[in-house]
């Protein structure tokens, strides 16, 4: 007898759809590179959430462990992360994806212009896509969450960074550590706009 898990009957089309959304931003990214001469982003990192941290997860927000809970009242069961090497291709893959076929915004958050106090900055948006699978509700087609965080590379080393701190108990320093952060934050945050403007002097000298 196989065991289900908490995505139940529903788990393997977590994979396929996130592969199918993948696939979608590849092929835009290249014709955008075809185009323009410049990609839209660096690389992408794409991954289901393990059944066993989407349990522990329903635990910590104090909800039922059911696939209902981890399809629909979570929504980060699928998640993509796209690096971008300039804050302008940010925006501009959210606005691709604000125009794909059977996707919708549920959420969006935009931590790139309006950073959090820590110095975290990326645009996060939680998506609904409508696919050919049956969703948990017994809907077909059915609808499934995909969370998308977008950042540069500076927001992603940043990140990195702070994650590792933040799930760290006992931090010596910790004032210190986070006064430094906030401020390798904005430095980084200011280094991101210069990049920017120094990539839009080089295109438009190649006009
Ligand atoms: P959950 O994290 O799923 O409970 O959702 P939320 O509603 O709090 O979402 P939010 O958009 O604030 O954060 C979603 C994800 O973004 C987190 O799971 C982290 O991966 C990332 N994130 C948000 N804030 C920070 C931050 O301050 N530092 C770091 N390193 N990552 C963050
Ligand atoms: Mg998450």
């Amino acid at each position: 007898m196989v065991m289900s898990t908490i995505y139940g009957y529903y788990e393997a089309n977590l994979q396929r759809i996130l592969d199918d959304f993948c696939e979608q931003i590849k092929v835009a990214n290249q014709a955008a590179k075809a185009e323009t001469g410049f990609k839209l982003y660096e690389h992408l990192i794409a991954r289901v959430k393990s059944p066993e941290s989407m349990a522990d997860k329903c635990l910590r927000k104090g909800l039922p462990v059911t696939t209902q809970s981890a399809l629909k009242e979570i929504r980060d069961a699928i998640g993509i992360r796209i690096i971008c090497g300039f804050v302008d291709d940010i925006y501009k893959l959210v606005d691709l994806m604000k125009g794909m076929v059977g996707v919708r915004i549920f959420k969006e958050k935009d931590f790139v212009f309006n950073a959090k106090s820590n110095g975290y900055r990326s645009y996060h948006l939680i998506l609904e896509v409508e696919t050919p699978f049956e969703d948990c509700l017994g809907q077909t087609p059915g609808t499934y969450f995909i969370e998308v965080q977008l950042r540069t590379i500076a927001m992603d080393s940043w990140a990195s960074l702070e994650h590792q701190m933040k799930y760290k108990h006992e931090v010596k320093n910790a004032e210190l550590i986070t006064r430094e952060l906030k401020r390798c934050a904005d430095e980084l945050a200011s280094c991101d706009l210069s990049m920017q403007t120094i990539r839009n002097l080089i295109a438009e000298s190649g006009e």
